[in-house]
């Protein structure tokens, strides 16, 4: 993640790669991001890079996230700490690392400039510091802010949101293979057919008008309708009850072990 992340951040400008510098548990894999991005600097040391930051943002494991939350908080109350994690309630963020501290959760679509950042703040990050960090990543993506008793559900919709659609796309043209399609022609045609439907949608056509232009009355269209507008609520709530009851076990793990 953290290489989407800053990826996108860099190629859009958000960033500069000579106000970048990077830690990585094993150096190799920073060494070969920077060489991506000429001018950004690579550190040995977590602490190193927060000391030298306005903000840092941290992209580890849920479990090797205090770890490095309470390497960092000797840098002060003087960097903006972004935890890319929803698993730890931002008031044990803070009092870990002893800084202002702010969720995101970004979507790895971002290194394409697409996609949604969800983003909370801790009480103690200031105007200018939250105005900073929306202003950066909402070149990258699009900035949703999210209470933080929501997170969960939102990341479900867009950071699990390309897994989830690359899974249904799949199982479209699949579909259509069964049936007798070439699998590339029938990924193609799935594909575009995505693309073209999701810029409809985009320029502001609703999903009903879209459906109706397709589907005439008593035609083929509306017989495929009838199936998915039938099975998916079902489909899709069992899939958020599964993701849901995911994200209380893992916090629940969490808070067992968190000594701040
Ligand atoms: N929003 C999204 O779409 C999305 C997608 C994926 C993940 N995530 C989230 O992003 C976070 C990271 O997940 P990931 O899949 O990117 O994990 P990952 O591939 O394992 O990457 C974690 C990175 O952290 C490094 N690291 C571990 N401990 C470290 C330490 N003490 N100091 C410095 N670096 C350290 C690891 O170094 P090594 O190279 O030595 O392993 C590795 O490069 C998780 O919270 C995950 O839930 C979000």
């Amino acid at each position: 993640m953290g290489t989407s992340l800053a990826a996108g951040l860099l190629e859009s400008g958000a960033i500069s790669p000579e106000n970048t510098m990077i830690a990585n548990r094993s150096l190799g894999k920073a060494e070969s991001f920077a060489k991506r991005y000429p001018g950004v600097t690579v550190f040995e040391s977590n602490l190193k890079v927060a000391e030298g930051s306005d903000a840092v943002f941290v992209t580890v494991r849920t479990d090797q996230l205090l770890g490095v939350l309470k390497e960092i908080s000797s840098a002060g109350k003087g960097v903006h700490v972004v935890v890319v994690n929803g698993a730890v309630p931002l008031s044990v963020l803070e009092a870990v690392c002893k800084c202002p501290v702010s969720k995101l959760i970004p979507s790895v679509t971002m290194e394409r400039g697409r996609g949604v950042s969800l983003v909370s703040h801790g009480p103690s990050v200031s105007v200018s510091r939250s105005r900073s960090l929306e202003r950066s990543l909402g070149l990258a993506s699009k900035v949703i802010m999210v209470p933080e008793d929501r997170m969960d559900v939102a990341t479900d919709l867009t950071s699990c949101g390309p897994a989830l659609i690359a899974e249904m796309m799949h199982q479209f043209a699949e579909a259509g293979v069964r049936h007798g399609i070439d699998r590339k022609d029938a990924w193609e045609m799935v594909l575009e057919t995505m693309q073209g439907a999701a810029l409809a949608l985009a320029s502001g056509e609703s999903v009903a008008s879209l459906k109706e232009r397709v589907a005439t009355k008593g035609g083929i269209t509306e017989q495929g309708l009838l199936v998915l507008e039938a099975e998916l609520p079902t489909v899709f709530d069992m899939v958020m009850d599964r993701t849901l009851a995911k994200h209380a076990e893992v916090r629940e793990r969490l808070m067992k072990d968190i000594d701040p």
